[in-house]
């Protein structure tokens, strides 16, 4: 699938993005892990989180979807019934390296699959904590398939991350229910707390320290998780390419309703405001994941050197920031971000792509990236971008081609499914000429 975009300039709206995808992934498998059912409203229905419904029902689960709301009857910790096949995580980094750490623990053996995509991504970080937890766990060199034997007993570690990874982190706070003693974890770069957080609202016990650079995390096994009713907030990832629209596109006034504003998660609001945009959060509402309305008006941009520590915060914004960049008076740089190239796609490699085909001048690195902006009045070229297959690629692309001379065809979109299912509907309702093919 293809997008076709034609340069544009005047969005006005209001818009509702689809729910958060990290905390829908997160809902779905406490929810599953707990006794009794719990009701899940604003779930993401996007192929990620319904490629981890359906590895729930292949384990025994029952969900059932009810005009949006989702119900799991949850059958416990050591409820879960062993899969006749296969479980297939499709494009999903997030869900495979989360559900790991929980089959780890079980009396049964699993083998866990995705798409191509996914079975290039690494997996020795997951398999390399689980496995000093006692797991029996073995994988392709490090790729998929992963094969999980039972075991009796995990056991605790203290577990200092070697990457900046909110996937490993949480994997290993999933096995950490199951293992004997109390499992420490400790991250230098503070990464998204999405789990920290459900396992609060799940009432599971967990004590946080913080302190300047660093977090410790503890935990240890429990019996039992009661089940409880999940809203979840729209997804700031996804509202990032709105964010885009509004302040590259002149004449532009949008206002992106309840979008989650953990501060894990909005390194890129802190970077683009650094830039000179004019973004105001209204309506802030406090809770365990708080939330906003977000309010973009056009903005000349200027390029900055990107704090690092911003970097574990905006990783999957990454795109979007490179697309303000080439929109912006001056250089702006990006270190420390070797991370990109572990995802989808290798997204240095594919941002770097995109921005030589619409004609923006930049010098890649290892760990990052320069880019020579065109200025705030600049113009892309008209051209044929490769997304991929990754779909923020596909997403930021298309929304930087509203600044193109004249139209952008953004090639093999289909992944858009993974995160947005309907962003070729909202798109249209600011405005935006978009067609798909
Ligand atoms: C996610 C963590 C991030 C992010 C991904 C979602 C999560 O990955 O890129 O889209 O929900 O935990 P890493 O933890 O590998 O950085």
């Amino acid at each position: 699938m293809n997008f076709l975009i034609k340069s544009g300039q005047g969005l006005k709206g209001e818009i509702t993005i689809p729910g958060d995808k990290s905390i829908s992934h997160r809902s779905i498998i406490l929810s599953s892990l707990a006794e009794g059912t719990s009701k899940i409203y604003g779930l993401l229905e996007g192929a990620d989180c319904l490629a981890t419904i359906e590895v729930f029902r292949n384990m025994g689960i029952k969900i059932v979807n009810e005009e949006g709301v989702y119900s799991i009857e949850g059958n416990g910790l050591r409820g879960l019934e062993a899969p006749q096949k296969p479980l297939d995580f499709g494009n999903s980094g997030t869900s495979i390296r989360l559900c790991s750490g929980i089959l780890s623990a079980q009396n049964f053996q699993s083998t866990l699959v995705g798409d191509s995509s996914l079975s290039s991504r690494p997996m020795q970080r997951i398999v390399e904590p689980l496995t000093g937890m006692g797991a029996k766990i073995t994988s392709n060199n490090g790729t998929l398939p992963l094969n999980i034997s039972p075991t009796d007993s995990l056991h605790s570690i203290d577990y200092l991350l070697p990457v900046a990874s909110a996937q490993v982190k949480s994997c290993v706070m999933l096995a950490a229910l199951y293992a004997e003693g109390v499992t420490k974890i400790e991250e230098g770069s503070v990464t998204r707390d999405h789990t920290e957080n459900m396992f609060k609202q799940f009432g599971i016990p967990l004590n946080i320290e913080n302190s300047y650079s660093k977090k410790c995390i503890s935990l240890g096994n429990i019996n039992s998780i009661n089940p409880t009713n999940i809203d979840i907030c729209g997804d700031f990832s996804s509202a990032a390419f709105f964010i885009l629209a509004g302040l590259i596109c002149p004449k532009s006034d949008l206002l992106i309703k309840n979008v989650g504003i953990n501060k894990t998660r909005i390194g890129l609001l802190h970077a683009l405001r650094h830039m000179g945009a004019n973004i105001q959060l209204i309506n802030q509402k406090e809770s365990i994941e708080p939330t906003a309305d977000i309010s973009v008006k056009s903005s000349n941009l200027k390029g900055i050197t990107l704090n690092t520590d911003l970097v574990a915060n905006m990783i999957d914004e990454m795109p979007v920031f490179f697309i303000a960049a080439a929109l912006s008076d001056g250089v702006t740089i990006v270190k420390d971000a070797k991370e990109l190239r572990t995802k989808e796609s290798d997204r240095l490699q594919a941002m770097a792509d995109s921005l030589s085909s619409f004609g923006v001048k930049h010098e890649l690195e290892e760990d990052g990236i320069k880019i020579y902006g065109l200025g705030s009045k600049g113009v892309l070229n008209s051209t044929n971008i490769n997304s991929h297959g990754d779909h923020r690629i596909a997403m930021a692309s298309a929304i930087g081609s509203l600044r193109s001379e004249n139209e952008v065809n953004i090639l093999d979109c289909i992944n858009v499914n993974t995160s947005f299912p309907n962003f070729v509907d909202t798109c249209k309702e600011i405005g935006i000429e978009i067609e798909q093919s």
